[in-house]
């Protein structure tokens, strides 16, 4: 184990095998329908990676990048892309990988602007859930794991950009970021 975790909440094997399933639902609930999977950059991408390798089903991936800004970021509820979506989703089915639903703003704002363009279908597929942080009423259709609030990192994940390698989530020892 990294030294800078506490403790880890999701080993390699508890990923993979989240994973495997959660694509199974997927290629059933997505056949026949040729998805389109956007990631949300920077986090999305490691869970996207092996989600799409899951699959047993024709899909396309597309990237969007959003950052939040303001006093106190998570919660000043501004948020702007920094990648656009640059393909065409309207009549398509469009399904959002995102690592982690803290306030829900981000996905909120994504889901709202996705909208705007008229897929045929939208929904999301989030890896970890800090329950308790956000509305109860974000519909995720597909969710991997619910996560304490604490700082979590690791698969995807960062501090300033660290940990984001790490192929377990675990919590961040708080002498770390404090
Ligand atoms: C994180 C995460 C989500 C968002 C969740 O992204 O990847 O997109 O925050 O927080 P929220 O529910 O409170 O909006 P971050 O801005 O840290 O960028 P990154 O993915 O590039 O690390």
């Amino acid at each position: 184990m990294h030294k800078d975790i506490e403790k880890i909440l999701f080993s390699e094997q508890d990923i993979k095998e989240k994973v495997e399933e959660l694509g199974r639902q997927i290629s059933g609930d997505y056949k026949n329908k040729n998805p389109i999977l956007i990631s949300i950059l920077k986090g999305g991408v490691v869970f996207l990676a092996d989600i799409i390798r899951a699959l047993d089903i024709p899909i396309e991936i597309e990237f969007m990048g959003v950052a939040s800004y303001g006093n106190s970021t998570k919660s000043s509820g501004v948020v702007q892309i920094t990648k656009d979506c640059n393909i065409d989703i309207s009549d398509r089915h469009v399904l959002i990988i995102e690592d982690i639903v803290d306030t829900g703003l981000s996905l909120n704002y994504i889901t709202r602007y996705l909208q705007g363009k008229n897929p045929k279908s939208l929904k999301m597929c989030v890896l970890l859930d800090k329950v308790g942080a956000h509305e109860p009423d974000i519909g995720m259709a597909y969710k991997a794991f619910d996560v304490p609030n604490e700082f979590i990192v690791g698969y995807g994940l960062d501090y300033d950009e660290k940990y984001r390698n790490l192929p377990y989530i675990g919590i961040l020892k708080k002498e770390i970021y404090q």
